[in-house]
């Protein structure tokens, strides 16, 4: 919940000149609304979209609004009700105050009252969601547990995490792009004594030399020109929490033995500062090249490199892990299928065969991404070949048989739907190409479940 409209109130009452009167009321300060003219309706409402404030009426005909509020504590804790309360029921009133009710509103109704409790329950929530549980829902957002997959490499990297988050040492990982690399960074610092700190991502790889030291280090005013007010550094920013450096490998060699100096001596000055400050920080570093050939190239210091090698935490590439894929897609398709609404919840056999034949250069990130996509355009409930991109399909075809060898049903099922993709699914154009009547074709397509 950020901003008006996304806040969202549902207003629950039996009688509906009172629903459409608060609509217009409460509708009119911009959020969004939703109505239920029964307790049970809006149960239904509240489990699918979770309102930030829930209206309802006390008297209704079957489940009142006493038992709903009490039903809300469980099933939607965040949740805050405001009450609808007809003059002279102040018994019940106050038994729903000490239920747990935010605030109650009374018939005959005030307008200003109505928008001023609404607003107040909403401001209230922001507070709330700011201080304490934001806080836990980004440190569960980056609980190990959803570093997804089972994976001898990756079982390796959980034990390495579980290692070394309870310590301070410097941490280098070491990955191809979209491993995973900030994902593991961020679990080792959750699980850290240091949870309670920031975790402050440096990337090294987007900034000039000079805008980065600056960044880095801050500075004073006046230091440079544009340098209007004094300005805290990353560094300093991370005090007692963390300080991930992104592609490390980027960063040149004046700021290399900048940094070599603050791990050795954990102490920053400012840019055009006089006095060192010590900072307490933990260093975790990325590279998703090989820093090792980068020293012997020279391009790398070699003092550099061994201080932050103190642990290397090194992510195998998708491909050397294939039987992470199909629980990753699974958790992607979850994922994404809830935050976009849409009731795709699997992915065909046909499908996820293709996906673990497929060599992924881009890693996880790319898995992601194609199953988004995937999810955006089919109209299907499950994923079916034809709504993966053309280069993980093709791949398939060029890649040698591994798993065996196929039906002439599959094979046939397999050669219709490539057809028909590349065709913009013109059922006419495909079946001459074919060489077999429309009919046929979609009495076939009918037999794959496709409409
Ligand atoms: N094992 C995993 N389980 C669940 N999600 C994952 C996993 N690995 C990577 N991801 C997801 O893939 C995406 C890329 O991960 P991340 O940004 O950590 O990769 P990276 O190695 O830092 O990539 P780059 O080198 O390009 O910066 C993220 O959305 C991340 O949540
Ligand atoms: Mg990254």
């Amino acid at each position: 919940m950020t901003s008006v409209e996304d806040s969202q109130v549902l207003i629950v009452d039996d009688d509906t000149e009172t629903l459409e009167l608060l609509r217009e009321i409460v509708g009119k300060e911009g959020y969004r609304i939703e109505t239920a003219e029964h307790a049970q309706a809006a149960l239904v409402k509240v489990d699918q979209s979770k309102p930030d404030v829930v209206i309802t009426d006390l008297h209704m005909p079957g489940m009142d609004g006493l038992a709903l509020l009490n039903e809300l504590k469980s099933r939607s804790p965040e949740t805050l009700v405001i009450l609808l309360t007809a003059y002279g029921s102040l018994k019940t009133t106050v038994d729903g105050i000490k239920a747990g009710a935010f605030d109650y509103l009374s018939k005959p109704f005030i307008v200003d009252d109505i928008r001023l409790v609404v607003r107040r329950a909403l401001e209230h929530k922001r507070v709330l969601c700011e201080n304490q549980s934001l806080r836990e829902q980004l440190r569960d957002r980056y609980r190990f547990d959803n570093i997804i997959g089972s994976s001898p490499g990756l079982v390796s990297v959980y034990k390495l995490i579980a290692r070394v988050a309870q310590t301070d040492s410097t941490v280098l990982i070491q990955g191809e792009s979209g491993t995973g690399k900030e994902l593991v960074a961020r679990a080792i610092h959750a699980n850290s004594l240091r949870s309670a700190g920031p975790f402050i991502t440096v990337d090294s790889g987007a900034l000039t030399e000079s805008l980065l030291e600056s960044e880095l280090f801050g500075h004073e005013r006046g230091a440079f020109t544009g340098a209007i007010a004094t300005k805290k550094g990353l560094l300093e920013k991370a005090h007692q929490g963390t300080c991930f450096f992104d592609e490390m490998a980027n960063i040149s060699p004046t700021l290399q033995s900048k940094l070599l100096r603050v791990l050795q001596e954990r102490e920053v000055r400012r840019v055009g500062g006089s006095g060192t400050m010590t900072v307490d920080v933990r260093i975790i570093a990325a590279t998703n090249k090989d820093l090792k050939q980068l020293v012997d190239s020279g391009t790398f210091r070699e003092d550099l490199y061994y201080r932050l090698n103190v642990v290397t935490i090194t992510i195998p590439p998708l491909r050397e892990r294939l039987e992470d894929i199909p629980v990753l897609a699974q958790y992607f398709v979850q994922k994404f299928g809830s935050a976009k609404e849409k009731p795709v919840t699997g992915i065909a056999p046909e499908a996820m065969d293709l996906l673990t034949k497929y060599a992924w250069p881009g890693n996880v990130r790319e898995l992601e991404h194609v199953i988004e996509r995937a999810i955006v355009l089919t109209p299907h409930p499950a994923i079916l070949p034809h709504d993966l991109p053309e280069s993980i399909r093709t791949a398939a075809i060029t890649a040698p048989i591994s798993s065996g060898w196929m039906t002439i049903d599959a094979l046939e099922k397999d050669y219709i739907l490539r057809v028909l993709d590349a065709h913009q699914h013109d059922i006419g154009r495909a079946s001459d190409i074919l060489g077999i009547h429309r009919k046929t074709l979609l009495r076939k397509l009918r037999r794959y479940g496709m409409s």
